[in-house]
């Protein structure tokens, strides 16, 4: 997966598959967040960034009321419905067409693509990895999203960043069925190069905010576990986390935990020790976002690391959506000299991010892979990410 997907090739095996070129070809990248996590859905703060890896999508819009899709990570595979389809069976599909049917079903919920005659012939393809936390849902969402308000000529949807990623959560939430928050789509869509995206995830009030990390002689790593999760499963961890913070803030009495801001008066509150440790989670999270915005502004980068190992430990221990293999992620990499780290994303497996200073990072790679192979688990991918460009038309 370190080869980037090449737009000319993409629009090369459109052409094979379909008989004519593309109207064109858009790529949305994967995120990892660097501070705030299972706070988007809280009403909370997050700060992401893009990462390099990416879906791109070649895309042609049709009025056969047909839309079909090809992928290069599943060449015997092609999906095809019709558009009328949307509104029935093809709910609640959670494979990988899903979520570009959920787009399509979403722009038609919202009125922006009206009849049963749009169609579109499509083709994906992914230097991405799947199941690790780094957004590939969301990352196929927005590539889908940005390519069909292009390509159908919805200049105000297009325009309209926060609008859109509204929309691909809703295509994630309501079609495929995952309740996720507001993070990942966002960051697809509004993250710029050399930048973090600082967003408000009650009001998606944003700034991007600079991230020099190669001026400061700093890369984050990317270390991915190999462990594969899923929030679109019933009953998942990542649902009922959900479902805690909910309860709780209806026994708080307040409309998201966003809210709280005496924490040890809500702690003396609450007396469900579960609920108690979730809360504490939270609301300490949200302020670390607050602190590690605060110290990339002052230019004081390496001092963030010590918030993410703070974060890290709040996650294992509070709210309890670590791994063995994200711990062992995390703790050998500080072990070997990074200035900190934590598991990224929804948890329960897939990757941990660590700020490493650029002489460490051999010793930080090696330091984590020897770790892992010790414990007899598979080797984990490590990739150095440079904060990337949000969601944009590559050919
Ligand atoms: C997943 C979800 C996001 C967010 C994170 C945790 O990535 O899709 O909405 O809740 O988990 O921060």
């Amino acid at each position: 997966m370190s080869d980037l997907v090449d737009p000319e090739k993409l629009a090369a095996d459109f052409t094979a598959d379909y008989g004519s070129a593309p109207a064109g070809v858009w790529r949305a990248p994967g995120r990892v967040n660097l501070m705030g996590e299972h706070t988007d859905y809280n009403d909370g703060l997050v700060l992401p960034m893009a990462v390099p890896w990416g879906v791109s999508l070649a895309l042609t819009p049709t009025d056969d009321g047909v839309i079909e899709i090809r992928s290069a990570q599943r060449p015997g595979e092609p999906a095809r419905f019709t558009t009328r389809e949307l509104d029935g069976d093809r709910r609640r599909d959670t494979g990988w067409s899903g979520y570009v049917a959920g787009v399509f079903w979403a722009l038609r919920e919202a009125g922006h693509l009206a009849g049963d005659s749009v169609g579109a012939r499509i083709r994906l393809d992914s230097d991405l990895p799947v199941g690790a936390a780094l957004s590939s849902s969301a990352a196929l969402e927005c590539a889908t999203l940005l390519a069909a308000a292009d390509a159908f000529g919805l200049a105000g949807l297009a325009g309209d960043l926060p609008a859109m990623a509204r929309l691909a959560r809703r295509a994630e939430n309501t079609f495929v069925g995952a309740p996720t928050g507001i993070l990942d789509q966002s960051a697809s869509l509004r993250c710029r190069a050399g930048h973090a995206l600082f967003l408000d995830c009650r009001t998606e009030g944003a700034r991007n905010v600079p991230l020099p990390l190669e001026e400061a002689g700093l890369r984050i790593l990317v270390i991915d576990t190999g462990v594969q999760h899923r929030h679109a499963d019933t009953g998942s961890g990542y649902a009922a986390r959900r479902a805690e913070c909910e309860r709780a803030a209806r026994q708080l009495g307040v409309a998201a935990l966003r809210d709280v801001e005496d924490l040890a008066a809500a702690l003396d509150t609450l007396t469900d020790p579960v609920l108690r440790r979730r809360v504490r989670h939270v609301v300490t999270e949200i302020h670390r976002v607050n602190a590690a915005v605060g110290l990339m502004r002052a230019g004081a980068l390496p001092e963030v690391g010590a918030l993410f190992t703070a974060s890290h430990l709040s996650m294992r221990d509070h709210f309890e959506i670590s791994c063995p293999e994200l711990d062992t992620a995390v703790e050998s990499a500080v072990a070997a000299g990074a200035r900190g780290a934590r598991m990224t994303g929804g948890g329960f497996g897939g990757s941990a991010i660590a700020l490493v200073a650029e002489e460490r990072l051999d010793a930080v790679r090696d330091g984590v892979a020897a770790a892992f192979a010790k414990r007899g688990y598979a080797a984990p991918t490590l990739r150095a990410a440079t904060p990337s460009p949000g969601a944009h038309r590559v050919r």
